[in-house]
């Protein structure tokens, strides 16, 4: 069933463990989370780039989406992944998302504030929910995981800043593939989560990350992990390998699908999300 991004994240704060954010991109990644959600009896939360907000893709991937979530036996909230602006944040909102988050990190704090604190009462508006981002999470190609964390005082002033249910902080990750694995900042994760008990911590940049920084991430307070660049990979690996011989489409994705549910069984049982509804 379809649900908001509060549902999801209190499942989590009560249980002490996190929910796998999946980006996806299309039918078929999103057909492979839902059916091993479904499998594992996972709540989850399907998660698309602003930029397919923007884009033409947003308009068919959206239903894709929302029809999954209506039939799905487990919670899934539809999100909005690093919303660029008020406008991308307008078009999630119209397009069926129950989660949006904005992501102002790259103004420095007062100004990430005011824009942030703008959409959390657009969003509220629309009784949505929003998460948001302190400490810029930047690329793992350009060496950003090597970037400073988030302090917890900026924490502490960006939520009560804002009003925002989630809250992304840098902590040593970055998106894309690492170079080299990255080494997370646990003990800021602890004393963040001990300062705002009541704001959800996310993880981005989850692809690469070694499963006992995983754990130990969680286990130190981190309610949402996110997944973009391995959907991809598990749903490209497959594609490259599938025979020309293939010419049904419908028939070429299923090894494609079978592979995106296979990664997020696995990521869905890393953060102790199996077995939760
Ligand atoms: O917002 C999306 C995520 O942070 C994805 O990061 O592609 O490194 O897994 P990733
Ligand atoms: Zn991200």
């Amino acid at each position: 069933m379809l649900v908001s991004l509060d549902e999801v994240l209190s499942l989590a704060d009560k249980g002490g463990y996190a929910i796998p954010a999946f980006n996806v991109y299309n039918m078929e990644t999103v057909m492979g989370i839902i059916a091993a959600a479904e499998e594992q009896r996972a709540p989850v939360i399907l998660q698309f780039y602003s930029r397919l907000a923007a884009n033409e893709e947003g308009y068919y991937v959206a239903p894709i989406i929302l029809a999954a979530a209506a039939k799905a036996a487990v919670p899934v909230c539809f999100h909005l992944d690093h919303g660029a602006g008020e406008k991308e944040v307008m078009r999630g909102i119209r397009y069926g998302c129950t989660g949006i988050m904005i992501d102002a990190s790259t103004q420095p704090i007062e100004g990430n504030i005011e824009t942030t604190k703008k959409i959390v009462e657009l969003c509220a508006y629309n009784g949505i929910q929003v998460e948001g981002e302190i400490g810029h999470i930047g690329s793992a190609a350009a060496g950003d995981e090597a970037s400073q964390s988030t302090t917890v005082e900026e924490a502490v002033t960006y939520a009560n800043g804002t009003g925002i249910r989630a809250m992304a902080i840098m902590v040593g990750t970055a998106h894309g593939h690492y170079k080299k694995a990255p080494k997370l900042d646990i003990d800021r994760v602890a004393e963040i989560h001990a300062a705002l008990p009541q704001v959800s911590l996310v993880l981005h940049g989850g692809s690469g990350v070694p499963d006992d920084q995983i754990q130990a991430a969680v286990k130190a307070g981190i309610r949402k992990i996110n997944f973009g660049t391995d959907v991809c990979y598990s749903f490209l690996d497959k594609v490259f390998e599938t025979s020309r011989d293939k010419i049904a489409v419908d028939l070429f994705m299923k090894d494609a699908i079978q592979n995106v549910k296979a990664f997020a069984v696995e990521k869905i049982n890393l953060l102790g999300d199996a077995n939760r509804v």
